[in-house]
């Protein structure tokens, strides 16, 4: 998998990937805004293809997962699990004990990605996200503690 470290610079990339899987697009600028914010890191796959990124936050002792995608023509290929798997480790590596994340509880998807990985729940936070033309759906708290890091 080519999976690089994010830079500012690679946040159109980033954008690109984003909007490939997401129907609410982040842009550019926002990314490039969250990626130089404390604590936060990425990485781009694919290189200017862009066929996947991810987004993550370490506050304290703990990571957060902001945003995850995957090109529709990428999924199932394993993309997903190196993302996620990449950014628990660079997490770890700066001091997490337990990464955390929102997942929408109709996205089988990423509730299966993440449940693979040992992620577990740990609340619910209902009516979370909106929907157009349909009933808000709750979103799932789940959480993962991390393994400290061997010296
Ligand atoms: C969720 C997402 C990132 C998964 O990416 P992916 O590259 O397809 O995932 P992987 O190939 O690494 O899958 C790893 C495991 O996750 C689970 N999984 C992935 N897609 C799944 C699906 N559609 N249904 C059920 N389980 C699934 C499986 O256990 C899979 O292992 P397997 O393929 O050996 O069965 C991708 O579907 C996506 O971008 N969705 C839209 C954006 C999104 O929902 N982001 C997450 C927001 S919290």
């Amino acid at each position: 998998m080519n999976l690089v470290w994010a830079q500012a610079s690679d946040a159109a990339a980033m954008a690109r990937a984003h909007a490939a899987a997401f129907e609410t697009a982040w842009s550019a600028d926002d990314l490039a805004a969250l990626l130089t914010a404390p604590g936060a890191f990425g990485f781009l796959a694919g290189g200017a293809e862009a066929q996947g990124m991810i987004l993550c936050r370490v506050a304290a002792d703990e990571m957060e997962v902001l945003t995850l995608a995957v090109d529709r023509r990428a999924r199932r290929q394993g993309l997903g699990k190196a993302l996620v798997t990449a950014s628990l480790a660079a997490g770890r590596q700066a001091g997490a004990t337990r990464a955390f994340l929102e997942v929408s509880a109709d996205n089988a998807a990423a509730l299966g990605l993440y449940d693979s990985l040992g992620f577990r729940h740990a609340g619910l936070r209902k009516a979370y996200y909106a929907r157009a033309d349909a009933p808000a759906v709750d979103a799932i708290v789940m959480h993962l503690d991390l393994a400290p890091v061997r010296t």
